[in-house]
């Protein structure tokens, strides 16, 4: 049996982390509601002892999502664990996320604590963690600037304390994809070497991936520890969270779907994607109404020239063969389809494409002319000419005729 991918939100906790961000209790539930019509496994809805407000929020997710599993975050001590599982014992499917730092970095001057004392802190929090829930899933924040050694050493303590999902966070954005893929590696072959083979293989354990993106790395990131054995990933619509934030889930999926032939090939099973990916656009645009985090033009997937063509070449080939310049069909992730932007790149298919789209009918001569005085007004005035505007040009050289 081979393990499926399991997709895990976090755009209600870390999503919300990012600055400026403040979500209310409904436009959390309408958020968590996408995430389920989305097909996301797990929604991550909260940090409930951080506040009243929080802790309400984790709760009346955890009463309203019915096909998800929903995750609350806590430190790892017991009282912010029972504060996470009293607000998420109601859910269809409840986990307790709890995590401690590992990196020495963290250890010397945010916890004060040596290894030893981290270690136990771990294995206690998780079995208190497993004492009220089933699901229980540990991160070792810093994982990545963490000692590998000893990193490992967590993990094993951890899963034999009872977490079934060991998330290995890239918290500050600082790997690379080679070396995350060797740390996932490194992380699998202790787990085997500790007896853990089938249940990694069946999917009773799992190696998650949670990436940053300070340096502009946590989508390849991500895929990099996929390729290496994680069998959860977790991420944010549209990619918001701390500072430069998180993976953007919407470009995981698509990578994993688009690409499905070289990951089953590199993994050597197949690949399941179970998200509805014509509803991404939505869920996007809904994340970003109520965050107030517009999303760049050229973002990858959801920005609104991810399906825009300008310049003549690619309008041509896009024009003739949609898949010359299109890896994916925007209806797929929910556009209405592709956009043919007349700029000052754009050459004389385009045009013609846009005028009989719109009925008309006319011969190289006049096509001519309407590119020649659209090249004039492009090139004095306007950055875009619209489809009304092209034909306002056309319809004045029809005037002049007459
Ligand atoms: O980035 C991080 O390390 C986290 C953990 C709390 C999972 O968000
Ligand atoms: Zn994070």
């Amino acid at each position: 049996m081979n393990p499926k991918i399991v997709f895990f939100d976090t755009t209600l906790r870390d999503g919300e982390q990012s600055p400026g961000v403040s979500l209310d209790l409904k436009q959390k539930i309408e958020i968590a509601k996408a995430l389920e019509e989305l097909g996301i496994d797990v929604i991550e809805a909260g940090f409930p002892i951080t506040s009243p407000g929080d802790f309400e929020a984790v709760k009346n997710v955890a009463k309203e999502i019915k096909r998800c599993t929903v995750a609350a975050l806590a430190r790892a001590n017991q009282k912010d664990i029972e504060v996470a599982w009293e607000a998420i014992k109601h859910a269809v499917s409840p986990r307790i996320h709890t995590f401690i730092a590992t990196s020495d970095i963290h250890l010397k001057y945010k916890l004060k604590k040596d290894r030893s004392q981290v270690l136990e802190i771990a294995r206690e929090a998780v079995k208190y963690a497993c004492s009220l829930c089933p699901n229980v899933e540990f991160s070792a924040e810093d994982a990545t600037r963490s000692d590998w050694e000893y990193l490992a050493q967590v993990v094993i303590e951890v899963v034999k304390a009872g977490a079934t999902t060991i998330n290995i966070p890239d918290t500050v954005g600082y790997t690379v994809p080679q070396e995350y893929y060797n740390l996932f590696k490194f992380l699998v072959e202790k787990l085997i070497a500790a007896g853990y083979e089938e249940d990694l293989k069946s999917g009773r354990l799992r190696l998650s991936v949670h990436c940053h993106n300070d340096l502009g790395l946590a989508v390849s990131n991500s895929l990099s520890a996929i390729l290496a054995g994680a069998t959860q990933i977790e991420g944010t619509i549209n990619g918001i969270g701390e500072r430069a934030g998180n993976a953007a889930l919407e470009e995981v999926i698509m990578a994993l779907k688009i690409r499905k032939d070289f990951f089953e090939r590199s993994l050597g099973y197949p690949l399941e994607v179970n998200i509805a990916t014509e509803k991404i656009v939505p869920t996007s645009q809904l994340v970003s109404k109520y965050t107030g985090m517009l999303v760049q033009p050229n973002k990858a997937i959801v920005g609104a020239n991810a399906f825009a063509h300008e310049s003549g070449i690619h309008q041509h080939g896009v024009i003739c063969e949609r898949t010359t310049y299109e890896i994916i069909k925007p209806e797929e992730v929910g556009w209405t389809g592709s956009a043919i932007v007349l700029g000052k790149h754009s050459g004389r298919h385009a045009l013609s494409f846009k005028l009989k789209s719109r009925g008309w009918q006319f011969d190289d001569t006049v096509l001519t002319k309407v590119f020649e005085k659209f090249r004039e007004e492009i090139k004095d005035v306007l950055r875009k000419i619209d489809e009304e505007h092209l034909e306002g040009i056309l319809l004045d050289l029809f005037c002049d005729k007459e």
